[in-house]
């Protein structure tokens, strides 16, 4: 096989999948603009991959580019001949920023990937695996989310991915010569239990894992929770948290299913299991040996009470069952949190990345 392309490939959950088909000997593209991203992550990413210096200058390429940059994107194709399957990780992906800068959501996202299927077209690229969320699920199904139920979303961020999901499918279904897999992620946390990469949020993190995490490392004065008195068995939101090394290698088994395989077709990527704030909470402050300091505020806009996936698809089809639980995700991610924030150069690469309205 030839390589892999990997547009936000220097991302949380690009520099995981990186890893872990490094480990599966493949060749690598990373493609980023690292505007929320660091470059020394591709460093940390050989290191984690435990690759020689001749193996990381054969095996891993990185092309500084924006998706929104046709030019550069062309040459990006055609100075890395032999790209067999490209991941498109890159965009953004702020619910709360999304509602604020809806422009900049459509722009960044959409355009991106239409450049991005136009120079895969015009060099004969024909397999794509698509990041999609569980956000692309109408609010009003019923738990859990099967693939086939209807789609829609509430904020301009989740209809961003509804839409590239329609493009992809419609340009699959014209036999315009793409094969794709869309790979629906329900809450990815965690990180490589090396301990060298991992989620990294800008500012305040809206998400809870990473919100937890800065008040275990001192980082945030205390937890907020948002709700308890949903109809749950505590009464705080249920999500179904996926470490991400379990993400990455399902990544892996949908690139090898794309080889053979043409269409296009939709996976949720999950555990089929739901844990609550007040778990989650637990779990961390077993993993950091410490109690943290939470408090119950009201209920955030747009929350639902329980989200998990039904998972029976991706087992049955790729062969993907994720294995890690949530006491891993826990361990894992405190781990990252101590080296990130322990990290020389620390403020390295930390340039004004914000996103235009
Ligand atoms: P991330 O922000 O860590 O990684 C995205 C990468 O894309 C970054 O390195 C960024 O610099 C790059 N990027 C953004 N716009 C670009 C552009 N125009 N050109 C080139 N590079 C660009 O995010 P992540 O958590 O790794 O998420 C990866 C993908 O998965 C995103 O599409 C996201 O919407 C989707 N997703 C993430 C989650 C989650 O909880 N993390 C859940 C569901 C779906
Ligand atoms: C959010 C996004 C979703 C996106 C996903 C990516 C919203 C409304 N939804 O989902 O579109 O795909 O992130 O991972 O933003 N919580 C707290 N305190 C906090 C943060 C969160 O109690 O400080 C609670 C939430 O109410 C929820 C759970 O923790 O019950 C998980 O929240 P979060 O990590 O933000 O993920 P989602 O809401 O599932």
């Amino acid at each position: 096989m030839g390589s892999i392309l990997l547009t936000g490939g220097a991302g949380y959950i690009g520099s995981h999948t990186a890893v872990e088909l490094l480990r599966r000997a493949y060749h690598i593209i990373i493609l980023d603009n690292f505007s929320n991203s660091m470059r020394s992550v591709i460093d940390r990413v050989c290191r984690t991959a435990a690759l020689s210096e001749t193996d990381a200058k054969s095996r891993v390429s990185l092309v500084e580019a924006d998706l929104l940059d046709k030019a550069a994107l062309a040459e990006a194709f055609a100075s890395s001949p032999g790209v067999d399957v490209v991941i498109h990780f890159a965009g953004l992906k702020a619910v709360g920023e999304s509602v604020e800068k809806p422009w900049a959501y459509y722009h960044n996202n959409l355009v991106g990937t239409l450049n991005l299927l136009g120079a895969m077209n015009a060099a004969g690229v024909s397999r794509l695996v698509f990041s999609s969320s569980a956000t692309v699920y109408r609010a009003d199904n019923p738990v859990p989310y099967y693939e086939g139920y209807a789609l829609g979303s509430t904020n301009p961020y989740g209809w961003t991915k509804f839409m590239i999901e329609q493009i992809i499918r419609d340009i699959c279904a014209a036999n315009e010569g793409l094969s794709a897999v869309l790979l629906r992620y329900f809450n990815p946390i965690g990180a490589h239990p090396d301990g060298l990469i991992g989620e990294d949020p800008k500012g305040i993190p809206n998400n809870l894992l990473p919100y937890v995490a800065k008040v275990a490392a001192g980082e945030l004065d205390e937890i907020r929770i948002f709700g308890d008195d949903y109809d749950t068995p505590d009464g705080t939101g249920v999500r179904d948290y996926i470490h991400v090394m379990d993400l990455a290698e399902g990544h892996a088994s949908a690139m090898e299913y794309l080889q053979d395989r043409k269409g296009c077709c939709a996976f949720n990527l999950g555990t089929g299991r739901g844990t609550s704030v007040r778990e989650l909470i637990r779990a961390f402050e077993t993993a950091c040996g410490k109690r943290l300091p939470s408090k119950v505020v009201g209920r955030r806009a747009g929350d639902l009470p329980v989200v998990y996936a039904n998972v029976d698809l991706a087992a049955k089809v790729l062969g993907f069952t994720a294995s890690r639980g949530i006491e891993e995700m826990c361990d894992d991610a405190w781990r990252w949190q101590q080296y990130r924030a322990a990290m020389p150069g620390n403020t390295e690469d930390q340039e004004d990345n914000s996103t235009p309205s």
